[in-house]
């Protein structure tokens, strides 16, 4: 996750990376200060790209945010599930006749959220069944996959089977600080529940030495027995 407040800072990273080595998420932060030139770049370089601005809005309004989006030639994009049906659709319907056909995934419920914060929004029942719940919605919706905390993945595998894409945040190594995530888990963790890509942020952008601790992670995983 590219969560650089400077595109320079992010670029001075990136330059660094190989497309071989991971993919690339642009959040909120980093779209709004640099904008799409920033994306065509790092697609031109050679990486994927996540564009991850959870989209949730009017059907109408998703859809073109979709669409447009997709002119970027993203690898995956992103909307909230909370959108609804109809707003899922018009994601749907909109890269179905993109060019680029980037992945669509919804978000369920943020990692960053804990029962008694979900309770506050006017959500009954219990994170695990909102997760469900939206994610089975997406499924229907036409969604390539969700993003779940790594510890609904195994749930969400066994109820939506091996085709869907699950997608998450919420990854700390061991011993890593929290910082605001809640539902977490190790890299090796989250594969074994099932995770088909690991969003990692802090871990690496805000490590002393972000290149080795994204070989760290890469080796961690590739050598994990379970
Ligand atoms: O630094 P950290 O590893 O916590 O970063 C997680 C990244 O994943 C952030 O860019 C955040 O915006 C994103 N994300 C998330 N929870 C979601 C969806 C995306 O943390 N449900």
């Amino acid at each position: 996750a590219l969560d650089y407040a400077a595109p320079s800072e992010a670029l001075a990273f990136v330059r660094r990376l190989e497309p071989a080595s991971c993919r690339l998420k642009v959040g909120k932060e980093l779209f709004v200060r640099s904008g799409p030139a920033l994306i065509e770049k790092l697609v031109h370089d050679g990486f994927d790209v996540f564009l991850d601005l959870k989209f949730h809005d009017i059907p109408n309004t998703v859809g073109k945010a979709c669409a447009a989006a997709a002119d970027l030639g993203v690898w995956m994009l992103n909307v909230h599930a909370q959108g609804g049906r109809k707003m899922m659709l018009a994601a749907r319907d909109a890269i179905a006749a993109s060019r680029t056909q980037p992945m669509l995934i919804a978000v369920t419920v943020l990692t960053s959220m804990d029962e008694q914060e979900l309770a506050e929004t006017g959500v009954a029942g219990t994170i695990e069944q909102s997760v469900l719940r939206l994610a089975a919605l997406a499924q229907q919706a036409g969604m390539d996959g969700v993003v779940c905390s790594p510890l609904e993945a195994a749930t969400l595998r066994q109820t939506l089977g091996t085709e869907f894409c699950l997608v998450t945040p919420g990854i700390r190594p061991l011993g890593g600080e929290a910082g605001d995530q809640k539902r977490f888990t190790t890299p090796a963790q989250a594969l074994h529940n099932g995770a088909d890509y690991l969003v990692i942020g802090r871990p690496i952008t805000a490590a002393q030495d972000p290149m080795q601790a994204l070989y760290d992670i890469n080796a961690g995983i590739a050598t994990a027995s379970w």
